[in-house]
């Protein structure tokens, strides 16, 4: 075969490849509003970046030569976003439902290796039907190879996962063992087992949609951290989100020059924060004045309202927010914030990202339901997650911070850097209309005038203790601040922490109360 003819022979190749299941699977896939991987990769990434690698690899199953399908169901390579690198691969549903068998496995092994070994975030849009029935356990083995890897990585690379079809058994254990998963409205679930095999081990009757969903996902579940409506502004969402984060550990955030002052002073911040401790706000009116020029994104923002997590920048550089949301449950913490705050500040942690905490706290949830859900373990995940993060730590206590959650929401005595509390802040065990009822019950009880006495202790205990002023005399707090002054405070704290070097004891890994 002459030169000519093997270059027709390769690109005759490559072409069949590129149409991965064929026409009609093509067709198939829009009219189910979905697009084939080579369009999901070619939103994802920089126009012209996107670099394939084995697109010649053949499945295992055997079928003869004109019924193979080159690349199997998956394409994976590399390219950029906003001039950065990564490592990308993309189900292909139009072979096989995307399902995964040996090849595939292989496939996305390899390129989590490189991104590994050149320190690059991997991006994996999942469409795929599960483990190829058809490979038997060669398919299982290669789900435990990548789910091996995504462990290994973990920590080390950025992971993230696009959920954008039906993702059955092994297609989602691998996103679970990612950072972030991004589901697209109304045509991507997940689930482990569908609803035939629910319907026939449990009589429980349920839709696709309703079981794995991204709504069931994002509110019910919490096993999906965002989910947008269409395919395209999905892939944009992933490279806004990789805006704010390194490309490895041992890197930092992408600096971001966004011509907002740090200087700039919040003067009506306070008017958004009703002085009565009990009245409901929106912290995100908060975090918006704080940050640069507004932009805040969620992470999370349908699951466990209560706590408001996600990413900004203040004065250009990147930050993780943590804040207690008042508008929810009154902003108390639970098994499910605490959970959603602690894998959060875990995130941070691991990828360089200081962590900024709002505090209006009134304390735990009581319950039996969170008691016997093991809020006890959960809730220690949070102070796990917060006393082992050495990444700069600055938190500002907004109007109250009680009890256990005073400690909990990233206090000095949980090693943050630097502690601010506005100044109409209160810092105490409880709040005084609760703490009266159980050390001055017997007075109350006996007085003539219950109410008049009670209220009269309330206001002599707010006077005492519901204050800023015994934390910063102790140095828990290192300076009482006007609201107003907040951005310049934190901005200026996380300047100085920017060289922040915390270093440990060795050990193999510390036990998080998982
Ligand atoms: C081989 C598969 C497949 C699979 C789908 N296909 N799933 N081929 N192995 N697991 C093929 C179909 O035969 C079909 O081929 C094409 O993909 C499209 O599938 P449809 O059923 O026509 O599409 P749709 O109606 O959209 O339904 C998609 C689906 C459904 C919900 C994903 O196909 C499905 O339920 N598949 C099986 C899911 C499952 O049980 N997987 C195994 C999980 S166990 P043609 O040739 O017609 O295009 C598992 C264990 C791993 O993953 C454990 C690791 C720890």
């Amino acid at each position: 075969m002459g030169f000519e003819e093997r270059l027709a022979q390769l690109g005759a190749l490559k072409a069949r490849a590129a149409l991965g299941g064929g026409h009609d699977r093509i067709d198939a896939q829009h009219q189910r509003g979905k697009l084939t991987a080579r369009e999901r990769l070619s939103i994802l990434l920089d126009p012209g970046t996107f670099e394939e690698i084995d697109a010649l690899a053949v499945h295992l199953n055997g079928v003869e030569e004109d019924e193979r399908f080159y690349g199997d169901a998956v394409v994976t390579g590399w390219g950029k976003i906003d001039g950065r690198q990564v490592c990308a691969f993309a189900q292909d549903f139009t072979v096989y439902g995307g399902s995964l068998g040996e090849v595939v496995g292989e496939k996305i092994a390899k390129v989590m290796d490189l991104a590994v070994k050149i320190g690059v975030p991997v991006i994996g849009l999942n469409d795929s039907g599960g483990a190829r029935i058809q490979e038997g356990v060669g398919s299982l083995a290669g789900y435990g190879d990548i789910f091996h890897r995504n462990v290994k990585a973990s920590g080390v690379i950025p992971q993230i996962s696009v959920i954008m079809g039906p993702c059955a058994g092994g297609a989602v254990y691998s996103p679970a063992l990612t950072d972030f998963i991004f589901m697209v409205e109304g045509t991507s679930q997940m689930f482990l087992t569908g609803p035939d095999v629910i319907q026939s081990a449990t009589g429980e009757v349920t839709t696709m949609e309703e079981l794995g969903g991204a709504h069931s996902h994002i509110s019910k579940s919490g096993v999906a951290h965002f989910s947008v409506k269409g395919e395209e502004a999905c892939l944009e969402e992933v490279r806004r989100l990789l805006s704010y984060i390194p490309l490895n550990n041992m890197d930092d955030p992408p600096f971001v020059d966004t011509g907002d002052a740090a200087t700039r002073r919040l003067d009506d911040i306070a008017s958004v924060v009703p002085a009565e401790t009990s009245l409901p706000y929106d912290v995100r009116d908060v975090i918006e004045r704080m940050v640069d020029n507004g932009e805040f994104m969620e992470v999370h923002e349908y699951f466990a309202q209560n706590i408001v997590v996600g990413f900004a920048r203040i004065a250009g550089h990147a930050i993780g927010l943590v804040a207690n949301q008042p508008m929810y449950l009154g902003g108390v913490l639970d098994i499910d914030s605490t959970r959603k705050a602690a894998r959060f500040v875990r995130f941070c942690d691991a990828f360089n990202v200081p962590i900024v905490t709002l505090v209006d706290v009134p304390g735990y949830l009581p319950g039996i339901s969170q008691e016997y859900g093991g809020i006890i373990a959960h809730g220690a995940k949070l102070v796990y997650a917060y006393s082992a993060a050495t990444v700069p730590k600055v938190t500002v206590i907004l109007r109250k911070a009680f009890g256990g959650a005073y400690d909990a929401m990233g206090s000095k005595h949980l090693g943050a850097d630097v502690n601010y509390a506005w100044a109409g802040a209160a810092i105490a065990v409880m709040a005084g209309s609760q703490a009266v009822n159980i050390i001055n019950r017997r007075e109350i009880q006996s007085s003539k005038e219950p109410e008049a006495t009670r209220a009269r202790l309330v206001a002599d205990y707010q006077q005492r203790l519901e204050h800023p002023y015994i934390a910063a005399a102790k140095g828990y707090i290192d300076d009482v601040i006007d609201p107003a002054e907040t951005r310049v405070k934190v901005a200026h704290a996380l300047e100085m922490l920017r060289g922040k070097a915390e270093t440990q004891p060795p050990r193999k890994h510390g036990n998080i109360p998982l």
